[in-house]
């Protein structure tokens, strides 16, 4: 069956991708399944020089999710070149590329390092709450993140997808951004902003404070702004990425309409989710008497017609 989907000139086999940060560079999965037929890797994200990421602690588990303070920590441009890439490429694993910088001038930098790999797009990650400089300060101001997608657009050989921040009142002006630089690969977003205190020490669990919260807790927050996103025009491509953890919430997702979702937390549980949720999404399309995935995004997307009041 058919599974694959287009979105603003990238193709997908199938309709998941590994979140960033909860994969590594996807090599691992392969001992689980087959990973160029089952998903699109987003690899961890990658900065132009090494970050060795955030002191610990860093992770926090509560009983509907998890808190983590890694940092980004990443082996940096020159490494992935030269270590990482060729492995992906041999193994013909498709694959996006995280990116982030702590200025504008380093996301240049990196994105013309890597434009000669054969990654099929870089997502800016803008939404990383675990970073002194960078990060979030790029996904919360319009103005700042105008530049920043103005700036990369530039020097970018490829595709881009901006990664945006669910810390943010009101997401539909930060959609309307993306789409103004004519950037039509969206994903709806990355962690939210929480804490963890240690109540024996009396401090916070986390050396920084603040972590970035992720899995079940977040799936119906993410929903809401995916819905939103998806609304704002026709032309956005959502790729939703919150709090899957079942075959259910993938389909949520595509109800209210992403064409895409990122399998993230669920990873660390279970690491052949992406391969059992390819099958489940077989059996569904099957069970409608419908015959590709894009036919099911055009089935749900009559359903939605009907919700507006
Ligand atoms: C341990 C960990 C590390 C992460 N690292 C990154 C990262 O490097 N870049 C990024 O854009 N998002 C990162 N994320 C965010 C995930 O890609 C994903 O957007 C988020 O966890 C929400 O999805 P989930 O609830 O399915 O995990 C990270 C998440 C976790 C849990």
């Amino acid at each position: 069956m058919e599974l694959k989907v287009s979105l603003k000139n990238i193709t997908l086999k199938t309709p998941f991708l590994l979140a960033s940060g909860t994969c590594g560079f996807g090599l691992i999965f392969e001992k689980f399944f087959d990973v160029k037929e089952t998903a699109t890797v987003i690899t961890k994200g990658l900065s132009l020089n090494p970050n060795p990421g955030n002191p610990p602690p860093r992770l926090y588990e509560t009983y509907a999710g998890l808190l983590n303070s890694i940092g980004l920590e990443n082996p940096g441009a020159d490494t992935f070149l030269k270590d990482i890439a060729p492995k992906l490429e041999k193994k013909k694993i498709p694959y996006i590329i995280n990116i982030y910088g702590k200025d504008i001038d380093e996301f240049i930098k990196l994105v013309e390092k890597l434009n000669k790999t054969q990654a099929l797009a870089y997502e800016v990650n803008v939404s990383c709450p675990n970073v002194k400089k960078g990060g979030l300060a790029f996904g919360q101001d319009l103005d700042t993140l105008k530049t920043l997608l103005k700036e990369i657009k530039k020097v970018s050989k490829k595709e881009l997808i901006v990664k945006l921040s669910p810390n943010v009142s009101d997401i539909k002006p930060f959609v309307k951004v993306c789409l103004d630089e004519n950037i039509f690969n969206i994903t709806v977003a990355n962690t939210y902003l929480g804490m963890a205190v240690d109540l024996k020490n009396f401090k916070p669990h986390f050396k920084r404070i603040y972590a970035g919260y992720s899995g079940p807790a977040i799936k119906p927050l993410t929903l809401r702004f995916v819905y939103e996103a998806s609304k704002v025009s026709e032309k956005a491509n959502i790729i939703a990425s919150g709090g899957i953890t079942t075959f259910k919430d993938v389909l949520e997702y595509f109800l209210v309409g992403a064409k895409a979702v990122q399998l993230g937390s669920i990873l660390f549980r279970d690491s052949k989710a992406p391969a059992k949720f390819k099958e489940s999404l077989k059996a569904y399309i099957k069970s409608l008497n419908l015959n590709t995935f894009e036919e099911l995004l055009e089935f749900f997307k009559e359903k939605r017609k009907a919700w507006e009041v």
